[in-house]
């Protein structure tokens, strides 16, 4: 049995394997995955795991989550919950909304308890201008106590061609101080198939602004499988990106699914790559970055060896969350705004996912609650298997028999042969004291997870709902 750490050490290419194992499965952003969140769950429930959440010894710090779902102009390939809109009012009635939100459901939670963490996600949340931006932040500090030591986590996702270095400067003075900069390819010819034209350069040039102005981490979105993309175009758009040493990169499959996103049916399929051309991007791309000196963190994302994430999975600190892997795991999470997610005390809560639902329950006087789940002591156990298995590569039995006084084989028999099986392909090493993932079975992490989903059936997988390993 390797150790932990050697979890951090190498990836391994395996085309065979993953060819074998291409069938579509949950990236566990969460376990149980939104799949099994059911209406039944409602705001009454939400602030009964809020109250304990409140009554624990300790309650735990929190983690806020905004989403900000306008955009200016249609990404073709685009998977997120977003609203395209050139219209500013839209924005302006959304933000009313949100304080009104904001305030709502701060008033439940304990207002000792600091929140350390701090994302803006969208749709482009740098559609609103800087004065918005800066009144939203005030809101969120009337309400709750941000915590501005420099241990802080606050981040926002940045679309390029929506900021310039004065943007930049005044996002620092609110606090951010990591930034996500989705660029995805850098290619001319790719970037006119998926309808997102930007200058490189220009890109480039922000990275190096922000670290000037002191974002202690900068993460770069890039995605292979679109249209016209060839081995070639990628390698450079690799080459060109590594060169300015993002602290991390997310380097993401695209998940073609046109029947639940109809912007991309505006995609050619012809123009699409191959299956083996997808194949060989993903070597390109694991080879590219280890030769590049980042670590390969798990499920597309890669870190400098410096970066807290590797210092993370080093240290068998890693946690996976909405937003992918993360160090902190201790906070409860107040999703904000259409759609976002909430994980407070061993519930999960989603708000309407729909605009207008989202805007007639905030209007309404109610919490936007559409639908959540309360874990079961089964779901817990099966969530920490999943996250082990995520974020560390391993899981270790006995540590499982002592904390959850259970005799492992006995208690999993049909995931023991799964593994077995696993095992016998070279995703895992099985011994009667735990598993491990070997450095082939990294780029399969979810498959491994898959055997303890309880959820996952047969049908599940066939209807699509998840995306693809290539
Ligand atoms: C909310 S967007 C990022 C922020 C900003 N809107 C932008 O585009 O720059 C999050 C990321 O999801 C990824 N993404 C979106 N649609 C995808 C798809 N269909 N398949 C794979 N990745 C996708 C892109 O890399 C994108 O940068
Ligand atoms: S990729 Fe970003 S900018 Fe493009 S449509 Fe999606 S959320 Fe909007």
């Amino acid at each position: 049995m390797q150790t932990a750490s050697s979890h951090s050490q190498g990836v391994r290419f395996d085309a065979d394997l993953i060819q074998r194992y291409d069938v579509s499965g949950p990236r566990y952003t969460s376990y149980p995955t939104s799949v099994q969140f059911h209406e039944g769950f409602d705001s009454a429930h939400y602030r009964k795991h809020i109250a304990i959440s409140n009554d624990e010894l300790i309650p735990a710090p929190l983690s806020l989550y905004v989403h900000l779902p306008f955009c200016h102009s249609l990404c073709y390939y685009c998977g997120c919950n977003k609203k395209v809109t050139r219209n500013p009012s839209q924005g302006r009635d959304y933000l009313k909304r949100l304080a009104k939100e904001i305030a709502r459901k701060a008033a439940l939670f304990d207002p000792d308890r600091e929140v350390i963490q701090l994302h803006f996600g969208g749709g482009t949340p740098t559609f609103f201008d800087d004065d918005q931006l800066a009144q939203l932040v005030r809101w969120l500090r009337d309400s709750y106590p941000l915590d501005y030591s420099a241990q802080r986590e606050f981040s926002i996702e940045i679309d390029p061609r929506t900021v310039n270095p004065q943007r930049l400067q005044c996002l620092a003075e609110l606090g951010f101080n990591r930034i996500s900069l989705g660029v995805q390819d850098t290619d001319p010819e790719v970037q006119q198939a998926v309808n997102r034209v930007q200058d490189a350069h220009t890109t480039l040039h922000l990275l190096e602004v922000a670290r000037e102005q002191g974002f202690n981490s900068v993460s770069i979105d890039l995605i292979y499988g679109l249209p016209r993309q060839t081995l070639r175009s990628f390698a450079q758009t690799l080459e060109l990106i590594t060169r300015a040493r993002p602290d991390r990169l997310a380097i993401y499959n695209y998940a073609h699914m046109p029947h639940i996103f109809r912007s991309q049916r505006m995609i050619k399929e012809t123009e699409l790559p191959s299956a083996e051309t997808r194949l060989e991007l993903m070597e390109l791309t694991i080879r590219h970055l280890t030769a590049a000196g980042y670590v390969y963190i798990g499920m597309d994302h890669f870190a400098l060896p410096e970066d807290e994430l590797s210092r993370a999975q080093r240290d068998g600190h890693l946690h996976r969350n909405f937003q992918g892997y993360s160090t902190r795991c201790e906070c409860d999470l107040i999703g904000l705004g259409v759609s976002a997610i909430s994980k407070i005390s061993d519930c999960f809560a989603q708000n309407h996912k729909e605009l207008n639902s989202w805007s007639a329950a905030v209007d309404a006087g109610a919490l936007p609650i559409w639908r959540g789940l309360s874990l079961n002591p089964e779901d817990l156990l099966r969530q920490s298997l999943i996250d082990s298995i995520m974020c560390q590569g391993r899981v270790d039995f006995t540590d499982y028999e002592h904390r959850y006084h259970i005799d492992f084989t006995d208690y999993f028999p049909t995931e023991m042969s799964r593994l077995a099986q696993q095992a016998a392909d070279g995703l895992i090493e099985l011994d009667e004291d735990g598993l491990q993932v070997t450095s082939s079975g990294r780029l399969l992490l979810r498959h491994v997870a898959m055997v303890f989903d309880q959820y996952l059936q047969p049908q599940t997988l066939q209807l699509k709902r998840f995306s693809r390993v290539i």
